[in-house]
């Protein structure tokens, strides 16, 4: 019996420890982090900061938290633009989406999200790449 439960438990631990992706992302609160740092990120990046000149920077923060919230799952609604009309008219190239991305996996990297949670958020947005960039 007692050999029988130890199996048990042992068959039930990777599901009990399997996470959804909202919470290895460190829920609301980690995904307005990785964002945070994300952007910070951008603002020191002379490749494309010069996207958001005039840009309430505060504002952004707050909707692309919603937005990642809410696509991998979370309880958060996007209150923002589509991303074809908020990013329409701004020149944004492939190098230049590169970039950002490059400044979110470093985030991520430094709130310690797993490389596999990683992968499937750029997975989430990867599908707005063709509204993004012109
Ligand atoms: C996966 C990639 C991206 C996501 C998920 C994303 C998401 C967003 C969101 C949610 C907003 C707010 C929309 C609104 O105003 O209602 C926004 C605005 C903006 N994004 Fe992106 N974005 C991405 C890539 C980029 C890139 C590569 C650039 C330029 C380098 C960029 C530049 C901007 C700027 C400048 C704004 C502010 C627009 C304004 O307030 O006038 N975005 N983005």
């Amino acid at each position: 019996m007692k050999a029988l439960m130890l199996t048990a438990a042992l068959l039930l631990t990777p599901l009990a420890s399997a996470q959804s992706l909202y919470d290895q992302l460190g829920q609301k609160q980690g995904i307005s982090a990785i964002v945070e740092e994300m952007l910070y990120r951008v603002g020191g990046d002379e490749r494309i900061v010069h996207h958001f000149d005039g840009v309430d920077i505060m504002r952004v923060h707050q909707l692309i938290t919603e937005q990642v919230c809410n696509v991998v799952g979370g309880p958060c609604e996007y209150s923002g633009e589509s991303m074809r009309v908020s990013h329409e008219g701004m020149g944004v190239t492939h190098a230049d989406f590169n970039a950002l991305v490059e400044h979110l996996i470093v985030a991520m990297e430094k709130h310690e999200v797993p490389v596999a949670a990683q992968n499937q958020l750029l997975a989430k947005l990867a599908p707005m790449y063709d509204d993004i960039v012109e």
